[in-house]
């Protein structure tokens, strides 16, 4: 069992770089099989749901090259049309998104039912509702979802909720369909853009992606491409508060400033000095930090997926902070872990109610998801004492070379492995 031990109380100092975007990668390596030719990704993150996306290509015979240490090629010209059931679907949430990719190439799809954070329900209802409205039959048996059409033709997909997966599974399912879909009340994270601009990039027809209303036209063939995704608006948030939680300096690089508004904007009425420049933000902080109230929100509000890390910066804050779950019904698991550390939290169902409090003390701790044991890490480096985190599996999920990439920065952590070394995509691959 691998874990990480941190002695808490160095601030971070000096430069970080951002890899690439976890979900834009984690979309667009199923959407690369839409495709009859090899695509080059580029700034690909080494994280270990990249290496399980591999793993499943593989499965159905899709090859995966390692050109260096952050750019592969799909090639996808022998892949061969079989249900997708391997036990790793179950592990990686996007692995649902080869049901759109599947469905688009061939008309037809089985997937197991997807795994990844368990942060409540996780419906995937409002996926198959798009499918339908493509043309598209489903039924889910003994955890498999099948899915096929006799042609998928374009329509109009109205979504009840805003779903980041959903807009992207109707995305993949439509892109090579017959006509026009008009996707609306889509999702607008970067990373939706960034699969749109992905499959632009191929030959698609993909218009709006980054507004409510997205235009797929359909076209009959995509060729294959070299793409560079976008930088990890989650990673760099998470460097962010690291930074303002130890009060260091720490300039974060290969990002883009405009995903970070809504993290930026929180930090510093926090009173932490942010400055942005083209590809990366300077983050200091010298003053005590102050209280705030966040509510998380799709894009372009406060992503949900910074919402454990920043309430571990509120716990160090002067004064009573409310935050506000408005995406997942249980994404407040971790709290428990941050109250053995000494922290004052209170939650009533979406909402956490955070009294500040003097210090940390370091604990031995578990990671319960992966955005869960990124708060873990930053309450440990800001605690006094040692602060132990298991499950760190969890964090190598979405992290790449977390562990070094803080050492570089100055902080006290190790990575204790029991005969393992720490992931590396061109091992595992
Ligand atoms: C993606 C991200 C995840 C992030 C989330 C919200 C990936 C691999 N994961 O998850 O890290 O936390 O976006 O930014 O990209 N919903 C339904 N029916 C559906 C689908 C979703 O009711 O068919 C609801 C969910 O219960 C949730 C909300 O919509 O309350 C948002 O879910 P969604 O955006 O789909 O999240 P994911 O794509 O699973």
């Amino acid at each position: 069992m691998e874990k990480f031990v941190i002695t808490g109380g160095n601030a971070l100092r000096g430069r970080v770089k951002i890899g690439g975007a976890k979900n834009a990668a984690l979309a667009i390596m199923p959407a690369s099989i839409l495709s009859d030719e090899v695509c080059r990704i580029k700034n690909i993150p080494n994280i270990s749901d990249v290496s399980l996306i591999s793993k499943i290509l593989a499965e159905i015979n899709v090859k995966v090259r390692i050109l260096n240490k952050t750019t592969i090629e799909i090639d996808p010209r022998n892949i061969i049309k079989k249900p997708v059931s391997c036990d790793i679907v179950r592990r990686v949430r996007a692995s649902y998104y080869l049901l759109g990719a599947l469905l688009g190439k061939f008309s037809e799809a089985s997937v197991s039912l997807p795994g990844g954070c368990n942060f409540g329900v996780r419906p995937i209802d409002q996926h198959l509702k798009g499918f339908a409205r493509l043309g598209a039959e489903y039924n889910i048996d003994s955890g498999v979802i099948n899915v096929r059409s006799k042609k998928l033709s374009g329509n109009n997909v109205y979504f009840d909720v805003v779903s980041v997966g959903a807009t992207i599974n109707i995305i993949l399912a439509s892109v090579k369909a017959d006509g026009l879909t008009v996707l609306e009340n889509a999702a607008k994270e970067p990373h939706v853009v960034d699969l749109a601009n992905f499959l632009n990039s191929m030959g698609a027809d993909i218009r709006g992606a980054g507004t409510d209303v997205i235009k797929v036209r359909g076209v009959k063939y995509l060729k294959g491409t070299s793409y560079s995704i976008i930088p990890d608006q989650i990673e760099a948030g998470t460097y962010m508060v690291a930074a303002a939680a130890t009060g260091g300096d720490v300039t974060i690089e290969n990002i883009t400033p405009k995903h970070l508004e809504a993290i930026k904007s929180k930090l510093e009425e926090m009173g932490t000095i942010i400055e942005e420049h083209e590809e990366s933000v300077n983050v200091t902080r010298k003053t005590p930090l102050k209280r705030c109230n966040i509510k998380t929100m799709p894009h372009p509000g406060f992503p949900t997926d910074m919402q454990p890390q920043i309430s571990s910066l509120l716990c160090l804050a002067d004064g009573t902070s409310i935050v506000n779950e408005g995406v997942w019904d249980n994404r407040f698991r971790y709290v428990e872990e941050l109250k053995r550390m000494g922290a004052n939290i209170s939650v009533d169902g979406k909402i956490a109610v955070i009294e500040g409090v003097k210090k940390l003390t370091g604990t031995p701790t578990k990671a319960m998801d992966l955005r869960a044991g990124a708060a873990l890490i930053i309450a440990g480096l800001a605690a006094s004492g040692e602060t132990v985190i298991e499950n760190i599996e969890h964090i190598e999920r979405g992290y790449e070379n977390i562990c070094q990439k803080l050492l570089n920065l100055g902080a006290n952590i190790r990575r204790i492995s029991e005969g393992c070394e720490p992931l590396n995509v061109a091992r595992v691959l």
